[in-house]
């Protein structure tokens, strides 16, 4: 099986850093490593003191780095797709620079970069695929959106296709604007599935994020969230990594106060993200560039632990055998927690994220009971006949 590793935190606080740190640590303790950067900037080619190559490429024994190519991704998987979305934006007018444009969507390149990911993880090469995301897991919470859309693709899709199939002149001539052909569908079907099997991939039992941050209020109350959105959508947290630690010997008054402050700080990270383990990573006097610079943070990150164990314990959605819904949901309030049904669905929804989660046939057919949430755990019952009694 290969261990996946995400990095993911707010902006700036070392995520390609860790990451790198990392997938050195893993290679020189043997395991055959790929670390994929989502991100366009280069930089864990950069951290690593490397030039980027599109196909993985061997950095030193066992380390491969993929900077993924999205273009040429996208043209070569989805040209089907990015074809049908150009004629589209060409029918209502825009210019081909314009649709160009909007053919790369926010958010569609790291999508991509996962796809690839997942296409490395199938072919068994790697004993560690590292991840370096997008800040605050925006794309990780991206994925939850076709876990959302699966139940009525599969329902509605083969309905569509023959709708399509009988409607589409008229359609053509109503809308004026191209209705998608069997193949633009196809491709369609094809990349949700494609994601789901992404999805699927960092939410298995071999995948873990590690929330990386840096000892000050603001990141905190972030990476608060982040764990909170992250067990949401399905996605286990195995550690939290504290950067950019002050060193408290030989202090002079200005980083004494910062030690002080940073102090308060760590205390607080390590009562947020109890039982998990907090990585402490100190301040250096110079950025960590390079693979031995980079086995030297892993050294102080990780010590004695084994940073590629399973990450173990409870999935963050289970169904009990007495047919209980719990959903793991750390430092998450009372008051934001709100859960609706709706058809065979559960939605539930966490101050500003929501999830929607397709029932399994068990549970689809019976209401809500009641439900509760304690210890950051939401426990939800189900009454035992139909959904109307
Ligand atoms: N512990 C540290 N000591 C000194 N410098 C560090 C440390 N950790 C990271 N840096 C430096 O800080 C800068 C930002 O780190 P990095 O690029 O890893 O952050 P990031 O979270 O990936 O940023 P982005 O959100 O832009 O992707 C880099 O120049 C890196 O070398
Ligand atoms: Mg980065």
């Amino acid at each position: 099986m290969t261990r996946v590793l995400l990095f993911t935190g707010k902006g700036g606080v070392g995520k390609t850093t860790a990451a790198a740190a990392t997938a050195v640590l893993a290679a020189r303790s043997g395991l055959k490593t790929l670390v994929v950067s989502t991100d366009t900037a280069h930089s864990l080619a950069d951290a690593l003191g490397v030039t980027a190559a599109a196909e993985p490429s061997e950095i030193e024994p066992c380390l491969y780095l993929h900077q993924v190519d999205t273009q040429r991704s996208l043209e070569r998987q989805w040209g089907e797709l990015r074809d049908y979305a150009r004629g589209v934006f060409a029918e209502l007018g825009l210019d081909a620079v314009t649709a160009e444009e909007i053919t790369v969507l926010p958010g569609a390149e790291e999508v991509i970069a996962l796809l690839e990911l997942r296409e490395q993880a199938a072919t068994g090469r790697w004993d560690v695929i590292v991840v370096d995301c997008a800040p605050t897991a925006e794309t990780l919470r991206l994925l939850a959106l076709p876990e959302a859309l699966d139940w009525h693709v599969n329902r509605l899709l083969p309905v569509g296709r023959r709708l399509l199939r009988t409607l589409s002149p008229l359609v053509r001539r109503v809308a004026m604007v191209s209705v998608p052909d069997d193949h633009v569908v196809g491709a369609g079907e094809r990349l949700h599935r494609a994601l789901m099997e992404v999805r699927e991939l960092l939410t298995g039992p071999d995948a873990s994020v590690r929330l990386v941050l840096t000892p000050e209020a603001v990141v905190l109350a972030e990476a608060r969230r982040t764990l909170t959105s992250l067990s949401l959508y399905g996605y286990r947290v195995d550690a939290a990594i504290a950067n950019r630690v002050f060193p408290a010997e030989g202090a002079d008054p200005w980083r004494e106060r910062w030690v002080a402050a940073q102090t308060r700080h760590l205390a607080e990270v390590a009562e947020s993200f109890a039982p998990l383990p907090v990585h402490t990573v100190p301040y250096l006097d110079a950025e960590p560039v390079g693979p031995d610079a980079l086995a030297r943070v892993a050294e102080a990150m990780y010590g004695r632990t084994d940073p590629f164990a399973p990450p173990g314990g409870e999935p963050p959605l289970r169904i009990t055998a007495e047919g209980e819904l719990l959903l793991t949901l750390p430092l998450a309030e009372k008051g934001e927690v709100d859960l609706a049904r709706k058809g065979d669905e559960l939605i539930v929804t966490v101050g500003p994220y929501r999830r929607v989660l397709a029932l399994p046939a068990a549970l689809a057919r019976r209401g809500v009971r009641d439900a509760a949430l304690s210890d950051g755990r939401l426990r939800v019952r189900f009454q035992s006949g139909g959904p109307d009694d």
